[in-house]
């Protein structure tokens, strides 16, 4: 029997028995009925009474006595006195856990915002927050991030529906030499986390290595030439034992050029934050991109080109060129012979304009696609020595789309074949003369 049904049948054992002794008193005095109703009534008074007393506790949120008694009121107090205590734990473990929480969350060296995700109204804010963006407690509480932080690239960015993930290399509001990088991290359906962080030393050493290779490039240039042009001038003739080595430094020293003009390339990209904007004439360069392909697998692909999007390019001539023949270089040369290579210009789903290059080569096991724009990083070593390359040309190519606020897509399958698309924003498209649409590219 549970302990309730235990208090239960207390409860009726103690009213019967006070009914009993009514009954016995009544015969005694010869007044039954009156004895009894009294009994009832004052039976029924006692528990209305201790139940008010016990509602008025819970109402009144205050602590309910243990209850000493074995009735069924007792056993309600009880439980009502056990879940009250349990509840009261519970609730200190959460205020104890909600203030290490907001200690650690203070604590942080990151400037930590809790805003609304709707209009980016500030809920609460830590110290670090105070030092970087010169936040004020309480008079910003409640006010909108966007208002407070008066810089047009943050405002853009956190209003931007699509917007990057992180946006880098913001100055301070406070103090300008200070560098920050911001992200905003959704974390409930109204709610997100703005992380600011200070990238001030992260950046210095960004530079420093920035200005290093830049140098050691710079100054590596003059030795090669050197070397290259006395390498030129030495025949071979008078010792023909020498023949195979000259042309193996002949070899390695035209790469190591190679590698020097692409570092300072990725060193001059790397150092401007936008290129200067002209129209580029797609035909020309699709005709030029043609030409190439064509020369560099002598014969040993099937190359095609189409232009379907009927449009030029608003960009940088030069550059745009140098990152297409990357990605054609690369279709050539990492596609066996007898295989296709498709350059394609096309109009996107909402008109953005997107060049390809289709191989049916080797293909790249996805687990390199990632990390394929790194400065050197090549699938296999012995496939890019042998085709000579040195693992910079990706890497040019995606900071030149970059700086044109385009991105490299890369879709590959091993053993099937690759397709590189730089994509570029609508209004990068430019309306192309009728005369020159029909330039020969089929
Ligand atoms: N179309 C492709 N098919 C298969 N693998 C490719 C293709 N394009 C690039 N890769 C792989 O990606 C790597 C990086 O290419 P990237 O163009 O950056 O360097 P690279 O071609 O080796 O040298 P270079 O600096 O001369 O261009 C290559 O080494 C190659 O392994
Ligand atoms: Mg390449």
């Amino acid at each position: 029997m549970s302990k309730a049904e235990r208090a239960w049948r207390r409860s009726v054992e103690i009213a019967a028995f006070g009914y009993f002794m009514a009954l016995l008193v009544g015969i005694a005095i010869g007044q039954v009925w009156p004895t009894i109703a009294i009994t009832g009534a004052a039976l029924l008074a006692a528990y209305l009474w201790r139940l008010r007393t016990l509602l008025l506790l819970l109402v009144s949120r205050r602590l309910i006595p243990k209850g000493e008694g074995r009735g069924v009121v007792d056993r309600l107090q009880k439980v009502l006195h056990r879940r009250q205590n349990e509840s009261r734990r519970r609730k200190q473990r959460l205020i104890r856990m909600l203030r290490t929480f907001r200690e650690a969350a203070a604590a942080l060296p990151d400037a930590t915002l809790m805003v609304t995700r709707e209009d980016r109204r500030i809920l609460w804010f830590n110290a670090a927050a105070t030092r970087l963006l010169g936040l004020d407690y309480p008079r910003d509480m409640g006010r909108r991030v966007t208002g407070l932080i008066d810089i047009p690239r943050v405002s853009a960015w956190i209003d931007s529906p699509n917007r990057e993930e992180t946006l880098q290399d913001v100055p301070s509001p406070v103090d300008a030499s200070v560098r920050l990088s911001f992200r905003l991290i959704p974390y409930s359906d109204d709610q997100a986390l703005l992380v600011v962080r200070d990238i001030t030393k992260l950046m210095h050493l960004e530079q420093v290595r920035r200005d290093f290779v830049a140098n050691v490039s710079h100054e590596l240039r003059t030795p090669l030439t050197v070397v290259h042009g006395y390498l030129d001038v030495i025949e071979p003739e008078e010792q023909p034992e020498w023949t195979a080595m000259l042309e193996e430094m002949r070899r390695q020293s035209r790469r190591m050029t190679q590698i020097v003009e692409d570092l300072l390339t990725l060193s001059q990209l790397e150092a401007r934050d936008s290129l200067p904007e002209e129209p580029v004439d797609m035909v020309r360069m699709l005709a030029m991109l043609e030409r190439e392909a064509v020369a560099l697998s002598h014969g040993r692909h099937a190359v095609s080109v189409e232009d379907r999007a009927g449009c030029d390019l608003l960009g940088s001539d030069k550059e745009l060129h140098s990152a297409f023949s990357n990605l054609v270089s690369n279709a050539v040369r990492y596609t066996p012979e007898g295989g296709r290579i498709d350059i394609r210009f096309e109009l996107g789903a909402d008109a953005e304009p997107r060049l390809s290059v289709i191989d049916s080569g080797l293909g790249i096991p996805a687990q390199h696609l990632p990390r394929l724009t790194e400065r050197f990083y090549r699938v296999s070593n012995s496939r890019s020595r042998s085709s000579g390359g040195t693992g910079l040309g990706l890497s040019i190519a995606k900071h030149v789309l970059n700086l044109h606020q385009a991105c490299l897509e890369v879709v590959s399958r091993p053993g099937e074949g690759s397709c590189f698309t730089c994509r570029f924003a609508a209004s990068r498209a430019l309306a192309r003369e009728a005369a020159e649409s029909d330039s020969g590219v089929r």
